[in-house]
C-alpha cells in the first residue's frame, strides 16, 4: 500500500497530516551514486570525461566510485524498506544500456536496473525511473552531444529498448531530469559537462533536449504494458524581482521547457529575447507537436529563490545566480546582458543556496494556476550541511532537519491552498557525488563514508522515516 490510512489531510496530533496517497520518496541518480564505472559493459559518459578534466571537479574527485551503490544493491534497498519509503526515484544510465550509442542493447547493464525494479517492488517501493541525469554517452557528445538534432533520435531508440526491458514494471518514467542544467550549465555556461560555453548551442541543446522528451515518451507509450505514469522533472525557476527581468528569467528558465511540453509552443517573447543569439532554424516543422506530448504528472526540482533585476550595463554587475561559476559562457542566452542575480536573504545551505520555503509554496501555487489540472510532484528538495557521526553513532544534522520541516511545511501549505501535489522525494537518499563540488558537499538523509562507504542513517533520515510511517510531518 502506498501512503497512510488515516483520515482527512489537517493537523493530527499537532503535525501536518498529508493526505492518503501522498508519497513520500527518496531520489538519487546514476552517476552519483553507482560507481562501477568501467563494469559490465559501461561505455564513458561525458560525466566521466568532465570529472577526469583538471580542475572542472572539486578535488579532481570522480564518479568511478561514488556509493558503490551497484555492487550494495540489496543493502541499499534494505535501507530504503527500512527507512519506510513508498517510492524510490533513481536514473538509469543511458552508457549502460545501448554503449555503442545506436547499437545492440546491453544485457548486463539492463539486468542491474531489472534487479533494482524488482528488488523495489519485493519490498512495495514504487520505481519511479528517471531516463536521463546527465550522463551522456561520450561517443554522442562526440558526434554533436544535445546541440545535434541526432542525439534526440538516439535518446528516442534508448527509450524503446529501455521501456522494453522495464515497462511492465516500472510505476512511473520521467524522461529528463532538469534540462536546464543540461542545455544551459552543459553547453552555455560550462560549469557541468561537457563543458561548452557557447550560447547559441545551449538553445539548440535545449530544443533538442525537448525533442527528445517528446520522442521518448511516444517510444515508450508504444512499449509499455502496466500503464505507467509518464513524466518529466524540471528545475523551474522560483523568480522573485524587478518585473522585466523576471519575465526574461521566467521564459529562459522556465517557458523554454513549459511552453512546448505543456503547451506546445515557444513563446514570442523567448523567441525575441534570443534572436540576436539564434535563428531557432533548429526547429522543423512538426517538432513542437512532438514535443507536447501527454504527461500524467510534472516533476518539480526545488531548492531555494532567484532575485533578480534589469541590468542597463552600468557599473560591476551581480551574478548570484547559485551556479558554480566557469570561465566565461553563460546559463542564460539573450538575458545575460540584462539582468542581474542579487544576492539573498538568509540563511543559506552550505551550497550558498538561501533557504526559503515560501519560495516553494509560490512556485507550487503559480503553477496550480497556469496549469490547473497537472498533477505536481515535488522529485527533489534537500538540503546541503556538513554533518559527522557522533562517537554514539548519531548523526545531528540539525540544520538538514530543519530545513526537511520547513519544506514538507510547506507542501502541506500547497496542499491546503489546493494545489493538487502528489508527492515528494527527498534529495538525496544517500550522500554523493554532487557535480562539479565532488563529494564535499553533503545533500544525503543517510551519511556516507566515502573511505569505507559505511550508510549511517542521520537525524534527518530518521524524522523523514517518522513522516513516511506515519503520514504526519511535523509542524
Ligand atoms: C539538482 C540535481 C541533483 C543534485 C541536486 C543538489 O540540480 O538534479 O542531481 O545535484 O541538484
Amino acid at each position: 500500500m502506498i501512503g497512510s490510512s488515516n483520515p482527512a489531510p489537517g493537523l493530527a496530533d499537532g503535525g501536518l497530516r498529508f493526505p492518503d496517497g501522498f508519497v513520500f520518496g527518496a531520489a538519487t541518480a546514476s552517476y552519483q551514486v553507482e560507481g562501477a564505472a568501467g563494469e559490465d559493459g559501461r561505455e564513458p559518459s561525458i560525466w566521466d570525461t568532465f570529472s577526469r578534466t583538471p580542475a572542472k571537479v572539486w578535488n579532481g574527485d570522480t564518479g568511478d566510485v561514488a556509493c558503490d551503490h551497484y555492487h550494495r544493491l540489496d543493502e541499499d534497498l534494505d535501507l530504503m524498506a527500512d527507512l519506510g519509503l513508498h517510492a524510490y526515484r533513481f536514473s538509469i544510465a543511458w552508457p549502460r544500456i545501448v554503449p555503442a550509442s545506436r547499437g545492440a542493447v546491453n544485457a548486463k547493464g539492463v539486468d542491474f536496473y531489472s534487479r533494482l525494479v524488482d528488488g523495489l517492488l519485493a519490498r512495495g517501493i514504487r520505481p519511479v525511473a528517471t531516463l536521463y541525469h546527465w550522463d551522456l554517452p561520450q561517443t554522442l557528445e562526440d558526434a554533436g552531444g544535445w546541440p545535434a538534432r541526432d542525439t534526440a533520435a538516439a535518446f528516442g531508440d534508448y527509450a524503446a529498448a529501455i521501456g522494453a526491458a522495464l515497462g511492465d514494471r516500472v510505476h512511473t518514467w520521467t524522461t529528463l531530469n532538469e534540462p536546464w542544467c543540461s542545455a544551459f550549465l552543459g553547453y552555455g555556461q560550462g560549469g557541468h559537462a561537457p563543458g561548452r560555453t557557447d550560447a547559441a548551442a545551449a538553445l539548440a541543446a535545449a530544443h533538442h533536449l525537448n525533442l527528445g522528451h517528446g520522442l521518448a515518451l511516444q517510444a515508450l507509450r508504444a512499449v509499455t504494458t502496466n500503464d505507467p505514469e509518464y513524466s518529466v522533472t524540471l528545475n523551474l525557476h522560483a523568480i522573485r524581482g524587478e518585473a522585466e527581468a523576471v519575465r526574461r528569467i521566467d521564459a529562459v528558465g522556465n517557458r523554454i521547457f513549459t511552453g512546448p511540453m505543456l503547451r506546445g509552443v515557444y513563446d514570442d517573447d523567448l523567441l525575441a529575447d534570443t534572436a540576436h543569439v539564434t535563428d531557432w532554424s533548429f526547429v522543423r516543422d512538426g517538432d513542437t507537436g512532438i514535443i507536447h506530448q501527454p504527461i500524467d504528472v510534472l516533476g518539480v526540482n526545488y531548492y531555494s529563490t532567484t532575485l533578480v533585476r534589469s541590468w542597463d550595463g552600468q557599473g560591476e554587475k551581480q551574478s548570484s545566480d547559485g551556479h558554480k561559476p566557469a570561465d566565461g559562457g553563460t546559463a542564460w542566452p539573450g538575458s545575460d546582458e540584462h539582468v542581474e542575480f542579487l544576492q539573498q536573504e538568509g540563511p543559506y545551505t552550505a551550497m550558498g543556496w538561501n533557504i526559503a520555503p515560501d519560495g516553494l509554496v509560490e512556485l507550487l501555487t503559480s503553477l496550480r494556476d497556469q496549469h490547473p489540472d497537472l498533477p505536481l510532484m515535488i522529485t527533489e528538495n534537500g538540503s546541503a550541511f556538513e554533518d559527522r557521526v557522533d562517537p554514539d553513532g548519531v548523526v545531528r544534522d540539525a540544520e538538514r532537519v530543519d530545513y526537511l520541516r520547513r519544506h514538507l511545511a510547506a507542501c502541506h501549505q500547497a496542499i491546503e491552498a489546493g494545489v493538487d501535489l502528489r508527492g515528494y522525494f527527498a534529495w538525496s537518499l544517500l550522500d554523493n557525488f554532487e557535480w562539479g563540488y565532488g563529494y564535499d558537499k553533503r545533500f544525503g538523509i543517510v551519511r556516507v563514508d566515502f573511505d569505507t562507504l559505511e550508510r549511517t542513517v542521520k537525524d534527518s533520515g530518521r524524522l523523514y522515516r517518522r513522516v513516511a510511517r506515519t503520514g504526519v510531518a511535523p509542524a
